[in-house]
C-alpha cells in the first residue's frame, strides 16, 4: 500500500496516510491534532487548485500533454467522426450508440424540442435587450416548476427523461431568446432536420429563401462536440455542488449556466471578440500585448487552469474556422487573432506562464462569421455543455460516496464580543 508518513513537529507524533490514485483523503488529516480539543488538520485550497472533488469516468484531461478524451475516445476522433447527439449519448451512457440506438435517440430528443407556450411567454416577458444567458438561466429554473417529476432524482428513468428534455429544449430556448431580441416571431422546431440544422433553422429561417449550409451545420456539430464536457470545470463544479442537495436537474443546469456566464469561463468567447474589435488592427497588437504584460489587461481566450499546453480544442476550432470562412467569407478579425497568437507563443511573459490559446480564442470568430451576435456566444457554449453537466450529475447521483457539498473554512473574523446598545454605537 502506497502511503505518506507525516511527522507533526508540534507533538512529535507520526502518522501514515494511505495514498490512493495519487491522492490522500483530506479527512485522514483530521487525526493530526495537538490535543483532544483540537479539531484536527484540514487542507486549505481556495478555488480547489489541487483538490479532487469526485471520482469520474466521463472525461480525461492531461493538461501538460494537451489531451482530452470523452469516455476514453480522443476528442480529435470524436470531432471528425461523430455527431453531437452521438457524443451526448456517449457522455450520458458511457458507450457510443449503435445505429439503432442512435436512430432512437435522435427521435427521442426530437420529441422534446418543443417548449410549453407558458415557457415561451416567460421568454417574451424579458426586455428585448436582455442578455440571452440571463434568459437561459431564468428559463431553465422555470422548467423546474413545469416538470414536477424532476424532483425525484433517485429514479434513473425520470433522470433520463429530464436529460432528454433538457438536451431537446436548450436549442429551442436559445433560438426563441434570440428571436425575442430581434422582435421577430419564432420558427418552431423542425425535427426532420439534424440537431444543429434544426437549431440554425429556428435561429435564421424567417420564412424567406434561407437554406441551411452543410459546411456550417457540420462546423456547429464539431463546435458542439468540442464544448460538450470538460471534467470538473467551474460550471460543472456548480452543477455538482448545487445538485448535491438533491435539487432537480433544471435548477442545477440554471446554476451551471450562471457559472458559465462569467467572462473567465464561458463568457470568454464573447470577451475575445470584444477584445479583437477593440484592438482594431494588426498594427495595434504590439501595444495591446504591452498592456497585457503590464498587468492592465488579460489576453482573453488564452490561458487555462489545466492546459499548460495548446488546448486541443483550439487547434480543431482553428482548422474549422478556415472551412467556415470559405463559405461565409473571412472574418477580418482573424488576422488580429493570428498576430496575437504569433506574438504570444514566442513571448516569455506568456511562455513562462504557459499561456496558450484555449477553446474560446477562435470559436467566437466562427460564430460571428456565421451571423451570431456576440451575446449569443456563451449560449452556444451552454447548449452543448448541457450533455456534460447532465452526465456528471447522473454520475454523482449514482456515486455512493456522494454527500451534500459543504466545505469548511478558516475563520478569520472577530472574536466573541457583546452587542452594544443602538444608541451610542460608533
Ligand atoms: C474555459 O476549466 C475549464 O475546463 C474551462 C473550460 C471548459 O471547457 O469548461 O476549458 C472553458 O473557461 C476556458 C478559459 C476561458 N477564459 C479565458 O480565456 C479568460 C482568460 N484566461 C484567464 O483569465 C485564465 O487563464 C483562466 C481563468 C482561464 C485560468 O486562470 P488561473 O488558472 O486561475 O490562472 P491565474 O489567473 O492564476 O493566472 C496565472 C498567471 C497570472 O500571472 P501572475 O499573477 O502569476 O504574474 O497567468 C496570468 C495571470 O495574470 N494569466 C494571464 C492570463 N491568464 C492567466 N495573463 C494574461 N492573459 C491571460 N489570459
Amino acid at each position: 500500500m502506497d502511503q505518506l508518513t507525516i511527522t507533526d513537529e508540534r507533538t512529535g507524533k507520526t502518522y501514515k496516510l494511505p495514498i490512493v490514485d495519487g491522492t490522500i483523503r483530506a479527512l485522514d488529516l483530521r487525526q493530526i491534532r495537538v490535543d483532544d480539543k483540537d479539531f484536527g488538520l484540514m487542507a486549505y485550497d481556495p478555488a480547489f487548485m489541487n483538490t479532487a472533488s469526485c471520482r469520474s469516468s466521463v472525461t480525461y484531461l492531461d493538461g501538460d500533454a494537451g489531451i482530452l478524451r470523452y469516455r476514453g475516445y480522443p476528442i480529435e476522433q470524436l470531432a471528425e467522426k461523430c455527431t453531437y447527439l452521438e457524443v451526448a449519448w456517449l457522455l450520458l451512457f458511457g458507450e457510443l450508440p449503435n445505429k439503432q440506438q442512435l436512430d432512437g435517440w435522435e427521435k427521442e430528443v426530437g420529441h422534446h424540442t418543443l417548449i410549453h407556450e407558458n415557457v415561451k411567454q416567460i421568454i417574451d416577458a424579458f426586455r428585448y435587450d436582455a442578455h440571452p444567458m440571463g434568459i437561459l438561466i431564468g428559463v431553465c429554473a422555470a422548467l423546474s416548476t413545469l416538470y414536477k417529476d424532476a424532483s425525484d432524482v433517485k429514479s434513473a428513468q425520470l433522470r433520463r427523461l429530464q436529460m432528454v428534455r433538457l438536451i431537446g429544449k436548450m436549442p429551442t430556448i436559445a433560438a426563441f431568446a434570440y428571436r425575442h431580441s430581434l422582435g421577430q416571431r419564432v420558427t418552431y422546431p423542425d425535427n426532420r432536420a439534424s440537431y444543429t440544422g434544426n437549431f440554425l433553422k429556428m435561429l435564421f429561417d424567417v420564412g424567406g429563401d434561407w437554406q441551411s449550409h452543410p459546411v456550417l451545420e457540420r462546423a456547429l456539430e464539431i463546435l458542439f462536440i468540442l464544448h460538450a464536457d470538460h471534467e470538473q470545470n467551474c460550471s460543472t463544479n456548480a452543477m455538482r455542488a448545487v445538485t448535491s442537495s438533491q435539487v432537480d436537474p433544471f435548477s442545477g443546469v440554471a446554476a451551471a449556466t450562471a457559472a458559465l456566464y462569467g467572462p473567465l469561463h464561458g463568457g470568454a468567447n464573447e470577451a475575445v471578440l470584444k477584445m479583437l474589435a477593440e484592438i482594431g488592427s494588426v498594427a495595434k497588437v504590439p501595444e495591446f500585448i504591452k498592456s497585457v504584460k503590464a498587468g492592465e489587461r488579460r489576453l482573453m481566450g488564452f490561458g487555462h487552469r489545466v492546459y499548460k499546453n495548446y488546448d486541443p480544442r483550439a487547434r480543431i476550432i482553428k482548422e474549422c474556422a478556415y472551412k467556415v470562412f470559405e463559405v461565409t467569407g473571412k472574418n477580418p478579425l482573424l488576422e488580429i487573432a493570428l498576430e496575437l497568437e504569433r506574438i504570444a507563443l514566442q513571448d516569455a511573459y506568456f511562455v513562462d506562464r504557459k499561456l496558450y490559446p484555449n477553446v474560446d480564442f477562435y470559436s467566437g470568430l466562427i460564430y460571428q462569421a456565421m451571423g451570431f451576435p456576440t451575446e449569443m456566444f456563451p449560449v452556444l457554449f451552454a447548449i452543448p455543455r448541457t450533455a456534460g453537466w447532465l452526465a456528471q450529475w447522473d454520475e454523482q447521483t449514482r456515486d455512493p460516496e456522494t454527500k451534500i457539498a459543504r466545505p469548511r473554512q478558516i475563520y478569520c473574523g472577530a472574536a466573541k464580543r457583546d452587542v452594544p446598545p443602538l444608541v451610542g454605537r460608533g
